[in-house]
Order: structure tokens, then sequence, then C-alpha cells
């Protein structure tokens, strides 16, 4: 008999990044535990095999065709959703989407860090508050998951840009926590490790052979990751079953790094 506490049935849930990796199988699983699920992306062909993908198993998908760095697609695409939920509001946001960006330090420009934060930071930052603005003005609880990664223990070469929106996105999180936790808003951040996407694929196979094998090696599990690893992690914070967590972050790293 399946866990009550993760049944979403009844709940809409909104997720961006939803055309692949990550945000495509968090989708599939908030659909597959119950939840009418609203997919965002930029990618059209992505988000119809993503829907298509959840309503071939039974499940309820939307699309929105939508840019997250844009706060005015992000509103309309949200309130759009939430008029179709029965208490007005959306009871799940996952803000997913993001992009890779590598340079160092010294050669990173003003337009890399600004298109950068746009899309990993404001885009998560119009999510959320987009997200919260219609459970507030409904009255009802909800849940925000947001997408860091382990970018926020580590540093590394040509790491800049990526990480420092990925600690804005901690921060983001854990102010929202506070301020909306007060109206039954639990708001926590999934920092993933290494998990094999369209985002971690090189077109050379072989590089790809040598970073996945370094990465087996450095993870005490002995294997990269998958999008479902990461898909319950966001299930279980979306949940009944984190109804006492907030403010906090969930690694599911393979145990690559254990901070305090
Ligand atoms: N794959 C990893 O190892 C890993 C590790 C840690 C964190 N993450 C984070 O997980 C999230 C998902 O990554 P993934 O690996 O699934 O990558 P992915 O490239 O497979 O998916 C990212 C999705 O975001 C969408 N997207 C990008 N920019 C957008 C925009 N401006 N508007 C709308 N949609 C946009 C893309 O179209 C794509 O569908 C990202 O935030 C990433 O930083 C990934």
């Amino acid at each position: 008999m399946p866990v009550k506490a993760y049944d979403l049935t009844g709940r809409t849930a909104f997720v961006t990044g939803a055309a692949s990796g990550i945000g495509r199988a968090s989708a599939a699983l908030l659909a597959e535990a119950g939840a009418t699920v609203h997919c965002a992306d930029r990618d059209t062909q992505g988000l119809h095999e993503t829907t298509a993908l959840i309503k071939e198993s039974g499940g309820t998908a939307h699309p929105h065709l939508l840019d997250v760095s844009d706060r005015t697609q992000v509103a309309a695409a949200v309130t759009a959703a939430a008029g179709t939920s029965p208490t007005g509001a959306l009871d799940i946001m996952a803000a997913v989407a993001g992009i890779m960006h590598s340079s160092p330090v010294m050669e990173t420009s003003d337009e890399d860090l600004d298109r950068v934060l746009a899309v990993n930071f404001k885009g998560v930052l119009y999510a959320c508050q987009e997200a919260a603005r219609t459970m507030l003005a409904a009255g009802t609880p909800g849940s925000i998951v947001t997408m860091a990664s382990g970018a926020i223990d580590t540093g590394g070469p040509g790491l800049f840009c990526y990480g420092v929106a990925k600690a804005a996105i901690v921060q983001l999180t854990k102010t929202l926590a506070t301020e909306m936790g007060p109206h039954g808003i639990r708001v926590n951040a999934v920092a993933p490790g290494w998990i094999r996407t369209p985002m971690t694929t090189r077109h050379d196979e072989s590089a790809q052979a040598h970073t996945e094998s370094l990465m087996v090696r450095m993870t005490p599990l002995g294997r990269v990751g998958a999008p479902e690893d990461i898909a319950h992690a966001v299930l279980h914070l979306a949940s009944d079953a984190a109804a006492f967590t907030t403010g906090q972050i969930l690694r599911p790293n393979g145990g690559v790094a254990m901070p305090w």
C-alpha cells in the first residue's frame, strides 16, 4: 500500500525545467504520486515529450512554454496554473530550470554573469515569488522546492557564475522559509551531486567516460546519479512526509560531500 504522506492526489504542482533531465523526472514522479503537474520550459519539443510521458502513464500534465528569466512569462503561467487548481493556488513549486556555465573568474564577462544569474537565480526567484503569491492569496499551505547544486559545498575552476547563482538560491531558500513559515508554506533546496543528464553529457564519449569514472571513484556509493534520484528528493520535500522540514538543504549526492 502506498505511504499516505507521499500521496499528492488533488494537489497542483508546477515544475520548471520540466523538458529534460531532473525537471522531467521530477514532473513524472509528482504526477505518479497523484499531482496535476504543470510543466514549464523553453524547449517546446522536450515539453511535449514530458507531458506525453506523463499522460501515457495515466497522469495529468499541462505544458507552459516560457523563459524562466522573464518575470512576466512566469507570472502568467503560474497564475494560469493556479486558476485550474481547486483552491486557486499552487500546492507545489519545483524550480528546477538551469543552465551550466564554466569560465575562470579572470575571463568571466559581465554578460556571462548576467546571463547565468538571470536564468539560474532570478528564474528561481520569480518561480518562488509567484508560487508563494498564489498560496498567500488563497490562504493555503504549500511546498516550494528549489534546485541548488553540490557546487555550494565546493569550489572548482570555472564554477564561479554557476556557484554564485546556486549559493544565492540557498540564501533565498532560507530567507523565504523564515518569512513563509508562519503561513504554512515550506521552502527547501535540493543540492544534487553529479547526475547524468543532458547538462552533464558531452559529445565526446571518451571524455564522458573519463568524467564518469572519476565521479564514481569519488563517490562512496560507487555510481553516478540518475535524474530519478533527485526526483525522489523533490517528491519527499514536496509531500507531507516533510511536513516539519523547512529552510533545509537536502543533498542527494552519493556521499561525495558531507558538510555539517
Ligand atoms: N545534472 C547535474 O549533475 C546537476 C547537479 C546539480 C544541480 N543540477 C541542477 O539541476 C537543474 C536541472 O539540471 P539538469 O541536469 O536536469 O539539466 P538539463 O539541461 O537536462 O535540464 C535543464 C532544463 O532547464 C531548461 N531551461 C534552461 N534555461 C531555461 C530558461 N531560461 N527558461 C526555461 N527553461 C529553461 C532547459 O530547456 C532544460 O529543459 C539545474 O538547475 C542544474 O543546475 C544539475
